[in-house]
């Protein structure tokens, strides 16, 4: 293995650069604080809605972050590293992603994932240049009894073969779900539906999934609506009822 040198001299972002959270966007994880005796505690919220909204959550974004929860950048960052969900660099309009759990290792999942990188030309974690796909590769997908598995956005694909990838890729509707998806956690429009351009990337609102291309604003800017604010979810108007 190579070790990249990081020169830490260089910003890793531009500090004159516009905000890149919007006021809608910024008013959408403050509808969380009331949830929480901190703000630091809407953090994970925070972070998905950004990454939904975004695409990723890059350095500024995350400064931005830590300013409206008033917490440390490196605070930010911690929990950010901690999980895959969440991505530095830009994520496609449709994440690939292959389980590497022992069912599907030993059922062939590491030469499907072989064959995903070879058909995009891209590496684990890396995006192709215009935009289209992402690699991720994740523990148990809870498609052990049909493995090897992988996930285009919300829309698992079972039992793939290497020599099926190709196709599975070209195919234009291969993150149509097979059943309409959870609501729970999403505002009036559909929080978790406005991911990059295409209605999402990986999975969508906090706690569920919200990126699928057939959820979302077609224009990829559903998330700009502060009337979608997350924090009005139907588990929230539950508890208001039920009071
Ligand atoms: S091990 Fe791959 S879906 Fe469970």
């Amino acid at each position: 293995m190579a070790w990249e040198t990081i020169d830490r001299n260089v910003p890793a972002y531009d500090a004159e650069a516009p905000a890149v959270l919007t006021e809608a966007l910024q008013e959408k994880i403050r509808a969380f604080f009331p949830r929480y005796d901190t703000k630091r505690a809407a953090l994970l919220p925070a972070l998905h809605i950004v990454q939904n909204t975004l695409g990723q959550v890059s350095w500024q974004a995350m400064r931005e972050v830590a300013d409206l929860l008033e917490i440390k950048p490196s605070d930010v960052f911690d929990v950010l590293s901690f999980y895959t969900h969440f991505w530095t660099n830009p994520q496609g309009q449709k994440v690939v992603t292959v389980c590497r759990s022992i069912t599907c290792e030993l059922l062939g999942g590491r030469e499907v994932l072989e064959a995903v990188k070879k058909e995009l030309g891209i590496d684990e974690h890396h995006t192709t240049p215009d935009g289209t796909f992402s690699i991720a590769v994740e523990e148990c997908l809870a498609g052990c009894d049909h493995a090897p598995c992988l996930l285009i956005n919300e829309k698992l694909h079972k039992c793939v073969k290497p020599e099926d990838v190709p196709k599975l890729l070209a195919d234009a509707d291969n993150t149509t779900l097979d059943m309409p998806r959870s609501t729970l956690y999403d505002g009036p429009g559909g929080v978790g539906s406005g991911g990059v351009g295409s209605g999402g990337v990986g999975s969508g609102g906090v706690g569920s999934g919200g990126g699928d291309s057939d959820g979302g604003d077609s224009d990829g800017g559903g998330s700009d609506d502060a009337g979608d604010a997350i924090g009005k979810t139907s588990d929230v108007a539950e508890m208001e009822e039920s009071k």
